[in-house]
Order: structure tokens, then C-alpha cells, then sequence
């Protein structure tokens, strides 16, 4: 008989991916001031992802302190680069300064303004890879641009997919042609809440 750990979510924060010094004092600065990073096991899965993908181009939308940001410069191969697009002037600076911190100021471009104007003025289907991560009303909005922006055989990571707000584009991206799409209910220690969703999405075409 197969049996299972017991208290598997105490089981499992044992295996939380170790991070430098940048990192756990921008997750301390997280808890502190209540910004919804997406924590170090999030953070891993976006490094893996990269690495394992050669994503060149990436982009971000929701930059934050620069937390998942760091993940993916750091997953780059060379001649790479990230594009992370935020809303809020005083994070776009605070991120700046993280990413020169982590020796990245030159694989990372903030762009400033909301994400979705700024999408709707990019042309070229020229990306390996986008995460998405602004507020959850505008992923259905921001679908098509993500479809536009992708290359065909790129990935969009969509975290907090089970909030509410998301499920217009739960709904969408599973029924739409052109995506080959899962949805993983995930455990997630230290990431904003620690039980959430996240969507992994093949552009096919
Ligand atoms: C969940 S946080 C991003 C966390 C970051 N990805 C990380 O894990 O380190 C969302 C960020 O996106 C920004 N934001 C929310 N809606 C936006 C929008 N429509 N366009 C651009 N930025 C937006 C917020 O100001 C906030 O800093």
C-alpha cells in the first residue's frame, strides 16, 4: 500500500531552494512592507524555466523590488536580456538599484508605465518567454499581447492564477487554439499567499 508523508506542508518547507544575501533581505524587505513576491521556490522554477528553455528575450510584467527579475537575469544566457515592466515609479527605482546590486543594471531594462499600454506599443513577436504578474484583472487584457509577443514555440508563467480576478483568463488561455496550457494548485512557501496557482503556457503556432 502506497501511504504518504504526513504534514506534507511542514515536510515540504524543507526543501525551500537556498538564496544569497541579496535575495533573503529583499524577501525580508517583502514581508516588512507587505510586496507580493513570488518567493524563492517561484523564484526557482522561473531560474529553471530560463536555463532550461535558453530563453535570450524576456519579459516581466510587474516588477516589483526586482525579486523574480534577479531570477530570470540570472538564468540568461550571454547576450541575453530582460524587459520588466512596472507601474509604480518608486519600485522601478527600488528595482534599479537591486539589479545593480546583483552586477545585472546592464541584462535588465525597467520600463515605467502600465503594462499594458506599454504592450500595445511592442511590435515583433520577439520573445522566448514572459511572466506575468501585474494585478490580476488585466491578464485577460493582457493575453493577446502576450500571444502577439511570444515567439511560436515560446512560454508564458502566470503566477497567481488562483485568485479570483485571474479566472477570465483561466478560462480563456485553456479554450483558446494555439496554447498548449497547465495549471498547477501549488504549495508555495514564503510566496504571496502560500497556496496558489500557477499557469504554464506553451505558445504552439
Ligand atoms: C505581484 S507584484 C510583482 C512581484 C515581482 N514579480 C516579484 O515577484 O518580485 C506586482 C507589481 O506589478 C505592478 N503592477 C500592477 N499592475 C500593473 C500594471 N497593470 N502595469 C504595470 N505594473 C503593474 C505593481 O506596482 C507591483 O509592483
Amino acid at each position: 500500500m502506497s501511504v504518504m508523508i504526513p504534514d506534507l506542508e511542514n515536510y515540504f518547507r524543507g526543501f525551500v531552494p537556498p538564496r544569497d544575501a541579496l535575495l533573503l533581505e529583499l524577501e525580508e524587505e517583502a514581508a516588512r512592507e507587505s510586496i507580493p513576491i513570488v518567493g524563492p521556490v517561484v523564484g526557482e522554477l522561473l531560474y529553471i524555466l530560463g536555463r532550461i528553455s535558453g530563453a535570450k528575450n524576456i519579459l516581466e510584467l510587474g516588477t516589483a523590488s526586482g525579486y523574480s527579475a534577479i531570477y530570470l537575469a540570472r538564468a540568461l544566457p550571454p547576450g541575453g536580456k530582460v524587459v520588466t515592466l512596472e507601474l509604480s515609479e518608486d519600485m522601478a527605482q527600488r528595482a534599479k538599484a537591486n539589479f545593480a546590486r546583483a552586477g545585472l543594471a546592464d541584462l535588465v531594462e525597467v520600463r515605467l508605465g502600465q503594462a499594458l499600454d506599454l504592450m500595445a506599443a511592442m511590435t515583433e513577436s520577439f520573445f522566448d518567454l514572459i511572466f506575468l504578474d501585474i494585478d490580476k484583472e488585466s491578464y485577460l487584457p493582457a493575453l493577446a499581447h502576450c500571444r502577439r509577443l511570444l515567439r511560436a514555440g515560446g512560454l508564458l508563467i502566470a503566477d497567481n492564477v488562483a485568485f479570483a480576478g485571474a479566472d477570465p483568463f483561466n478560462q480563456e488561455i485553456f479554450s483558446q487554439e494555439g496554447w498548449r496550457v497547465v495549471h498547477l494548485l501549488s504549495f508555495l512557501p514564503h510566496h504571496s499567499p502560500e497556496q496558489d496557482g500557477l499557469c504554464l503556457a506553451l505558445r504552439a503556432d
